[in-house]
């Protein structure tokens, strides 16, 4: 019996590797609704840094059975467009979500299985309540969350690359402070290792997903394949 496909393109990879850029076009272009699961766990960190002083620390002593109670109380609601993310009433825009200091603690947070538990149902939540075609991003979509998702694409980069991308991102959109591209790159290798080396869901491509390494490609170049991709897949028309 053939299983039934999700109505999602599964666009998985590691910070930087261009996920977010792909997807917003891909959502913009075939009139997709884009997912952007980092957001969801960048929301979860700052609700929790609220609640816990040392997050790292609190995490790894804290009673699974209270921090479970905690997340399943909460109202979730995911907008998108400009995302935002609210909790129990209290919504995170792009300005708190994108912070540099927020990456850090979202990798810290996604390692832990109540939150990625929650997380996991919401976006489900998302894709069952609605009828539209989904364009999710993030890192266990194609392993962990829509196995069964209708198109899989893995990007990948070199750190190098990935760090110049944020520099000038960060940049453009007056946000370096005081980083420098030395230090968003050695965030960078830090946050490749937690997120891959993770006991659950670790960042990594899922057999059927189509792996693009994107280091010498301009966004036309890697959307041209993603499209040819989910032509043949029959999600857009050529
Ligand atoms: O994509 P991003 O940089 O916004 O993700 C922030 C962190 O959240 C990242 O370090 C790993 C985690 N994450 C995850 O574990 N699983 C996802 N599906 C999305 C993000």
């Amino acid at each position: 019996m053939k299983t039934k496909k999700d109505p999602v393109v599964a666009i998985d990879g590691p910070a930087g590797c261009g996920k977010s850029l792909i997807s917003g076009k891909l959502a913009t272009d075939f009139h997709f609704v884009k997912i952007d699961t980092g957001a969801l766990f960048r929301a979860v960190a700052l609700f929790l840094s609220e609640h816990f002083n040392d997050l790292e620390t609190s995490l790894k002593s804290v009673d699974a059975f209270q921090l479970q109670k905690l997340l399943s109380n909460l109202q979730f609601h995911y907008k998108t467009n400009p995302v935002t993310v609210s909790l129990n009433g209290k919504e995170y825009g792009p300005e708190h979500l994108r912070e540099h200091r927020v990456s850090e603690l979202a990798s810290i947070v996604s390692a832990n299985p109540e939150v990625r538990k929650i997380i996991e149902k919401w976006q489900r939540n998302i894709v069952e309540s609605g009828k539209d075609i989904y364009v999710v991003e993030g890192r266990d979509i194609g392993t962990v969350v829509f196995p069964n998702a209708q198109a899989k694409i893995f990007l990948t980069a070199s750190p190098e690359v990935r760090a110049q991308r944020r520099f000038v991102q960060l940049q453009q959109n007056g946000k370096l402070g005081e980083l420098t591209e030395k230090k968003i790159l050695e965030d960078i290798k830090k946050r490749d290792t937690r997120d891959s080396s993770r006991e659950i869901a670790p960042l990594m491509k899922a057999d059927d997903a189509f792996e693009l390494d994107t280091s010498d490609l301009s966004i036309e170049e890697v959307l041209d394949t993603i499209k040819q991709i989910l032509t043949k897949q029959g999600l857009i028309n050529a």
